[in-house]
């Protein structure tokens, strides 16, 4: 079930007035989240006090939307609040990503679900980034774009296509005829390698160690890094990787670095891949860790460095409840 906001002002307080405007608003709504009627589950409207003349949900009802609950409420006065407005949440039955609708003047009060939201996550290999990152994603409703997956993904079509990683222009041959795309089933990721969904391909052992070589190429980095680009530009979305606060969004509003020590991380992942069954013992996982993290700091291009200004969290001792709540209280502090 989703949450969909949005607001309209009216330009005087007529009934033929308010009915248009309702009518707009919900039209709009509906368009451009793609609704049918039946989506719909509830309707509810608030009102300035400026405004007597008729009902919006009455209007709602009148404008065809009959077969959803409606309920209409008046706003307390407050001072510097909109003149004439109308708000409105639709209570509906769909899993993407809500598309806010202010008409007319009309200004968002909630910044954080109808504004553009980009949150970068970036620190080494198990440092939280990714459960922390998936669970924000899904408290604000956006996006989770895992870049790491993507790297991964080149990395197998290096495997598969008999290529060493290292290998930077047999690397760039082989990526020029090659698609790597993401895609969204039930609000996940799935990771696509010429249009075949590997993301469970992706996780294992060796594919993490070829990703971080292969990542290191810049013929690589620039096709991941513009498709990234394009998806963090049409969506709100929460991206987690190596190089998202310096490279990727310079420019995003959240940054956040995630660290802890090589040996917490090591035994994060030791577990981790013991859950999906890669047999790996502890001193194997934490030399890969120590030497995967070298790999991807010392690389010439984006390597993995904390953004200036970007929040460091080290997360050794804390749940990953702690560091969501952090984040989140670091988030809406701004917002
Ligand atoms: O986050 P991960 O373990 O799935 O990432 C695998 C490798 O991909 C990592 O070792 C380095 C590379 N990577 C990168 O260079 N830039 C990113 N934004 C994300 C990952």
């Amino acid at each position: 079930m989703k949450a969909i906001r949005g607001a309209t002002t009216v330009a005087q307080d007529s009934a033929e007035e308010i009915k248009k405007c309702v009518k707009e608003l919900l039209l709009e709504i509906k368009q451009r989240n793609s609704l049918v009627d039946e989506q719909i589950i509830c309707i509810m409207f608030s009102n300035t006090s400026d405004l007597h003349s008729y009902y919006p949900a009455k209007a709602a009802r009148e404008a065809g939307f009959i077969s959803c609950a409606l309920y209409s409420s008046l706003e307390p006065e407050i001072d510097g609040a909109l003149n004439n407005c109308i708000r409105v949440m639709l209570l509906t039955e769909t899993d993407d990503t809500p598309k806010h609708v202010y008409l007319n003047g009309a200004v968002n009060l909630r910044r954080d679900i109808t504004k553009k939201l980009n949150i970068a996550i970036d620190g080494p290999a198990g440092s939280g980034k990714s459960s922390i990152s998936k669970i924000l994603a899904k408290k604000f409703g956006i996006l989770y774009l895992d870049t790491g997956a993507m790297y991964r993904a080149c990395a197998l079509a290096c495997v598969l296509g008999g290529i060493d990683c290292a290998n930077g222009e047999l690397v760039d041959k082989l990526l020029s005829g090659t698609e790597i795309s993401v895609k969204y089933e039930e609000g996940k990721q799935k990771t696509l390698l010429n249009n075949v969904d590997v993301s469970d391909n992706i996780r294992t052992p060796e594919i993490s160690m070829l990703a971080s070589t292969v990542s290191a190429h810049e013929c690589v980095r620039k096709k991941m890094v513009d498709l990234q680009r394009k998806i963090a530009c049409e969506n709100s979305c929460v991206l987690d990787g190596r190089d998202i606060g310096t490279n990727v969004l310079p420019s995003a509003e959240y940054k956040f670095f995630l660290t802890a020590s090589p040996e917490v991380r090591a035994l994060r992942r030791a577990n981790e891949n013991k859950d999906k069954g890669y047999v790996q013992n502890f001193d194997e996982v934490l030399k890969e860790i120590i030497l995967r993290d070298e790999q991807d700091k010392t690389r010439k291009i984006a390597p993995l460095i904390k953004a200036a200004d970007a929040i460091e969290v080290d997360t050794g001792d804390m749940s990953i409840d702690d560091v969501v709540n952090y984040i989140m209280m670091k988030i809406q502090g701004k917002i």
